[in-house]
């Protein structure tokens, strides 16, 4: 080995993620924040909805989002890891601009926004669900494909009611409150300064 390549060696170093198995973890440990930091969201959002069917929708998610840890867990496991969160922030930013939408709008047309939000959320989670799940194939964790694919099927079907929920009854509420001038009237005067 000639010197130079010695003192390259000396300087190199094995990067902290070095495999896909590497990466998966980080990604569960990724997920396992976002699900955690979504108990509490969703539960606001269900205080903070006015239609009371988007308010049973979030609810109903709230109690599979429980089960989303879990079975997070059971993966941690299965890699024989103590369950870690490793901070989210596109989910802080997702819930920050739900929480805009709390503080910005009112009634039928919070509802709306609100779902918007969700469906970003549930969008997130499908991408990262999707990705978990295909990494489990290539690495031959059978178990850990189940589980990542009932997630996914949860967050999927949750994104579908939402949009039923949207065009069946929300959306056209909060458009009613356009024809009624009962639209956010704050926003619309901000928005016409600008
Ligand atoms: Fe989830
Ligand atoms: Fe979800």
């Amino acid at each position: 080995m000639s010197m130079t390549d010695t003192i390259k060696e000396m300087f190199s170093s094995t990067p902290e993620v070095g495999s896909l198995q590497d990466l998966f973890l980080e990604q569960l440990k990724d997920v396992y924040d976002a699900e955690h930091r979504l108990l509490d969201a969703l539960t606001e959002m269900a205080e903070e909805s006015t239609n009371t069917k988007l308010q049973r929708g979030f609810e109903k998610h709230r109690t599979q989002t429980e089960t989303h840890v879990t079975r997070l867990e059971s993966i941690f496991e299965m890699m024989g890891v103590e369950p870690e969160r490793k901070t989210c922030n596109a989910i802080k930013g997702l819930i920050a601009e739900a929480d805009e939408v709390i503080e910005e709008a009112e009634g039928n047309v919070r509802d709306a926004g609100l779902i918007a939000s969700a469906q970003a959320v549930e969008h997130y989670e499908i991408a990262r669900y999707g990705t978990l799940k295909q990494w489990a194939e290539t690495l031959g964790m059978r178990e850990a494909v189940k589980l990542l694919d009932a997630t996914l099927k949860e967050e999927l079907a949750t994104d579908t009611s939402l949009t039923e929920l949207a065009e069946s009854t929300v959306n056209p509420s909060a458009f009613a409150a356009d024809l009624l001038g009962k639209g956010n009237t704050t926003t619309a005067r901000s928005t016409s300064r600008s």
